[in-house]
């Protein structure tokens, strides 16, 4: 039977939802056992101090184009976390693998019963992570706009939970049931319960990090969805294909965040008889190319490894697809090959691969696109504002903690150095602690309507039509 999904959603219910909750007592009994799980796991880890504070934010009331963004002044713990799928036009089909053409699936067949579970929890505990991540950035934002967008960001991580433990709690009995207790107990950067993923336990302690990790990592969840959302397991691609509407939004904030940064930089450069952007309290370009740095080859470790029978299999079993899998002709890719650079011997060398296996690399190779296309527009704004600076990416082998690369040291080139040659230079490439002291030094909130920190520029528009002096979040009601 294929999940039930309508235009409309249910709002009436403790759950909002277009899954046909209520027809399923059972699966609504436990998924409102969970709920008070989950507030309280918003209580203690999600935004602290604001939670009597109106926020400007959309909500889904219908899965409908357009119809998902309802905005309105709501206190977050009042948030409407729902279920929403998207609607099923037609018979799904299998997208990739050996059974692509074939109907998708609308239960878990129980071969491939493990490694769903697996690729579920392993996107469902990045969702809960970022917003442990995030908790204390509402104390030092730059603007009230900006306040808002790291609600709604927030807000929509924590939806994007609940839309991975439905999906637990139906189709994977009491293991689903067990591994969705387990999502609220693991804790970003904890010691002894650390969330699954590296980039989910890097601090996030200012605003420079926040929109750098909106526009990298969120960027690689993108990538991650869109791949998911070509799964033969029919509700998690149709899951997965409403999550990414709202990613857009965050991609939004980080791209267009780091890009106002940007932009305030080099009109401080130039304000300063010397250049200087430190003494008015600015964030200087090299500081900012080292942000990219750190976050950017952190989130390529999200990708996994570059050879990967994992990711053969999950291709060849139809689970995980390519992005845009109906882009491509040959949707089995049984023939064909990857060329990357190994290391061999302390020298780099071209390894061919079959297709199936390099099925990661495939998928980085499309978000490295998608990121260099939003550094030649920063640079471009860079230019238009007088200065000289471009700023770059990073070889995706530079500083990397997954796979093949991991074991050995590269400059941003991409060439391979040795270990004291990183030791030496690797305070120049990333984030250091330094950096890291300066940007919370320099990050005061600026809560006055239409007012924004010295360090960044403001949008080119409001939200959602308003003005830029819109009231976004109610601090004095
Ligand atoms: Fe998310
Ligand atoms: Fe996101």
């Amino acid at each position: 039977m294929t999940t039930p999904t309508s235009t409309n959603v249910d709002l009436t219910s403790k759950i909002p939802n277009n899954v046909g909750l209520s027809d399923d007592p059972k699966l609504q009994r436990a998924l409102e056992r969970w709920l008070p799980n989950y507030l309280e796991w918003w209580n203690d880890m999600g935004p602290t101090d604001f939670a009597d504070k109106p926020v400007y934010l959309r909500t889904a009331i219908s899965v409908d184009r357009g119809g998902w963004a309802n905005y309105a002044h709501v206190k977050m713990p009042d948030y409407r976390w729902g279920i929403f799928l998207t609607p099923n036009e037609q018979e799904a089909t299998i997208k990739c693998g050996d059974d692509a053409g074939a109907p998708a699936w609308n239960d878990v067949p129980g071969e491939h019963r493990n490694a769903l579970r697996r690729i579920i929890v392993t996107q469902a505990d990045t969702e809960p992570a970022s917003v442990e991540q995030q908790r204390l950035l509402g104390h030092t934002a730059p603007s009230l706009y900006d306040l808002r967008n790291l609600f709604q960001v927030n807000v929509e991580e924590g939806r994007h939970l609940w839309a991975m433990v439905y999906l637990l709690h139906k189709y994977f009995g009491r293991d689903g049931r067990d591994e969705a207790e387990e999502l609220l107990n693991r804790r970003s950067g904890d010691e002894d319960k650390p969330r699954i993923l590296g980039a989910f336990n890097q601090p996030c302690d200012h605003w420079l990090s926040f929109f750098a990790f909106t526009m990298f990592t969120d960027r690689d969840g993108k990538y991650q969805l869109a791949a998911l959302a070509e799964s033969g397991f029919d509700p998690l691609a149709r899951t997965t294909q409403f999550m990414l509407t709202e990613e857009a939004h965050h991609l939004f904030v980080g791209e267009t965040g780091l890009g106002r940064i940007i932009k305030r930089t080099a009109q401080l450069e130039r304000e300063d008889p010397n250049g200087d952007v430190r003494n008015q309290g600015g964030i200087d370009f090299d500081l900012i190319q080292r942000t990219i740095n750190y976050w950017f080859t952190y989130s390529l470790d999200l990708f996994g490894g570059e050879i990967s029978s994992n990711a053969s299999n999950f291709f060849a079993s139809g689970l995980k697809g390519r992005f845009r899998e109906d882009r491509y002709e040959d949707h089995k890719a049984l023939t064909g090959t990857y060329n990357l650079p190994v290391v061999e011997k302390d020298k780099l060398l071209e390894k061919e691969v079959p297709l199936r296996n390099a099925m990661n690399e495939i998928l980085r190779d499309q978000y490295i696109k998608d990121c260099e296309r939003a550094l030649k527009r920063w640079n471009k704004h860079i230019a238009e504002e007088g200065s000289s600076t471009v700023l770059t990416l990073p070889s995706r082998r530079f500083h990397r903690h997954q796979g093949i690369y991991a074991d050995h040291h590269f400059n941003p080139d991409g060439e391979l150095i040795s270990e004291d040659e990183w030791e030496s230079n690797k305070s120049k490439w990333v984030l250091t602690p330094a950096d890291n002291d300066y940007l919370v030094s320099i990050m005061k909130p600026c809560y006055e309507p239409g007012k924004f920190a010295n360090w960044i520029a403001p949008p080119s528009k409001g939200l959602d039509g308003k003005e830029l002096d819109f009231e976004y979040v109610k601090l004095h009601d």
